[in-house]
């Protein structure tokens, strides 16, 4: 975990920081129960249901939570969050879990800031793959993806229900990752 706490380049007066255990998830958390997925709720708190949850998983290195903070109020502008799936814990690949901005703050850059620091640190810590499930209705999350070289992998048929189908997005970072 040599980057936690790093700070990223600014996109405008935003900057990502990632989450160490010893931070206090309660805002990134707030944030993240606060938007619209375009999947069921119940999707979000099943992989989420408290910040108390979040932070064990940050603390045995399965989930990583980055936040983009500008100057303000002290809330973050925008999450995003990354799993290291038990299957991938050899480190080849780690799934984008989510991304979110705050309303007020979109289409300024901060999803592909936050995206880039994901990126950039999956590749640093030798992860292969980046893989993302993004609702076909979630046009501007698949519009991010694509412009941050991900591209699309595979069709989920009533991934969230009957009807809600989802595409698997990948990147692959190099290597041999499957
Ligand atoms: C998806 C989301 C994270 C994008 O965040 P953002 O900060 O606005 O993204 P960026 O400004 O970095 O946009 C990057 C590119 O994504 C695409 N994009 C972003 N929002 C878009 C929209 N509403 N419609 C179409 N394309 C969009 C564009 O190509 C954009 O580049 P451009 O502004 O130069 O045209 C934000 O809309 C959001 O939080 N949505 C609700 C939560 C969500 O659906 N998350 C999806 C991932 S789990």
């Amino acid at each position: 975990m040599e980057v936690e706490g790093l700070s990223y380049p600014p996109s405008g007066e935003v900057r990502v920081r990632r989450l160490s255990e010893e931070d206090d998830l309660t805002p990134a958390f707030r944030l993240m129960m606060s938007l619209d997925y375009g999947v069921p709720e119940e999707a979000v708190t099943a992989l989420f249901p408290s910040p108390s949850a979040v932070q064990a998983r940050v603390k045995m290195g399965l989930v990583s939570v980055y936040v983009a903070e500008a100057d303000g109020d002290g809330e973050p502008v925008g999450v995003a969050v990354v799993i290291s799936t038990p299957q991938s814990y050899n480190r080849d690949q780690r799934v984008v879990a989510l991304v979110g901005v705050r309303p007020g703050h979109r289409r300024r850059g901060v999803g592909t800031t936050l995206l880039r620091a994901v990126i950039e640190d999956s590749r640093r810590e030798g992860v292969k793959k980046l893989v993302a499930q993004v609702p076909v209705q979630n046009k501007a999350s698949a519009a991010l993806f694509l412009k941050n070289d991900f591209r699309f992998e595979s069709y989920l048929r009533d991934a969230y229900g009957m009807g809600r189908d989802s595409y698997v997005m990948a990147l692959r970072l190099g290597g041999d990752g499957a």
